[in-house]
């Protein structure tokens, strides 16, 4: 069994969110997922997990939205546990606390980055020895996103998302995110997709975009940008296009929906401009609140690892 310690063992992870500046979706697959061309840049809004082992695998979470969060096996970080415990013969014994910032269902792969934030420090905390390959295999197993929050920068994503290509970035870019009130569901958000659009074309990675992010220029990122899922969030939420509308008022670059929403994002020209559109958008009534962000940053990071040596043992 693993060895409970004395409380001094524990593993901090940041983790930070995404938006996709290009996802291209193509129709509904015999299992029912969609075959993307999904361009993920990871941004500076991020959760941390802590993993502290416990007598019984129990997750907790405190921050915007936490009331939102399921804590049961449901939960990604527990699921992470659960898969990498059974994978190395280990009991999942193990408190894993969830800080959040990112926003909860808002379209930023917020509880895939707690299932890769937790894979990586229960990783840490019991010293399994799994490769980069294993864990982001396991990273897959979990959701589409996974991956990508373990791996962060910026990335193409093929398949469901999960198969990712690095990407160059020449800059990083400045954003606005603008929260919405509540959540809205990944997979209602596919199927009104499905619903608005029985032609669905083969999903393909934009040339333009790629080049815009390898010379970091966000006027071509700004042309670049595009969300197929944008006609059916807004069709689920249509008051989402008052936010869109808002911050190109105040003078963003581009502006859509982030992933399935519905947070909207806002490509800006410069921090001072990001601050700008973020003032706009927090006067505005459009939006919860409105962030500032940069992109390009790590992916799923060990902040803190206070692990005594030889504290884990196999069962
Ligand atoms: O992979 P993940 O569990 O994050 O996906 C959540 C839901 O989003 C899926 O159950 C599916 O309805 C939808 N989805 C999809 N096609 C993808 C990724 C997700 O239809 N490529």
């Amino acid at each position: 069994m693993h060895d409970t310690g004395t409380g001094t063992d524990t593993v901090t992870v940041r983790v930070p969110a995404k938006v996709n500046v290009q996802l291209a979706v193509g129709a509904a697959r015999p299992d029912g997922f969609h075959d993307l061309a999904n361009i993920f840049l990871a941004v500076s809004l991020h959760d941390e997990i802590t993993a502290t082992p416990a007598e019984t695998l129990r997750v907790t979470c405190a921050g915007p939205g936490a009331d939102q969060v399921p804590l049961d096996r449901t939960n990604l970080a527990a699921r992470a546990a659960e898969l990498l415990a059974a994978r190395h013969g280990i009991a999942p014994d193990v408190h894993l606390h969830i800080d959040k910032d990112i926003p909860v269902a808002g379209g930023m792969a917020g509880g895939s980055a707690d299932g890769a934030g937790a894979l990586l420090a229960c990783d840490a905390l019991w010293s399994t020895g799994a490769s980069r390959d294993e864990l982001l295999e396991i990273c897959a197993e979990l959701g589409s996103d996974v991956p990508f929050s373990l791996v962060g920068g910026a990335a193409l994503g093929t398949g469901r998302g999960e198969r990712l290509t690095p990407l160059e970035l020449g800059a990083p870019f400045h954003w606005v995110f603008a929260l919405a009130d509540g959540g809205l569901s990944t997979p209602t958000v596919f199927r009104e997709f499905d619903r608005l659009t029985p032609d669905a074309a083969e999903p393909e990675a934009s040339p333009d975009l790629i080049e815009a992010l390898r010379t970091g220029d966000a006027v071509a990122l700004a042309a670049a940008l595009a969300n197929d899922l944008q006609p059916a969030a807004l069709s689920l939420r249509p008051a989402l296009a008052d936010a869109l509308a808002a911050g190109m008022a105040a003078g963003a670059l581009a502006g859509l929906v982030s992933g399935s929403g519905p947070t909207t994002a806002f490509l800006a020209k410069d921090a001072e401009s990001a601050e700008a559109v973020a003032a706009a958008l927090r006067g505005s009534g459009t939006c919860r609140a409105a962030r500032v962000a940069v992109s390009g940053v790590a992916g799923a990071t060990v902040l803190r690892s206070d692990r005594a040596a030889g504290r884990t043992s196999r069962r």
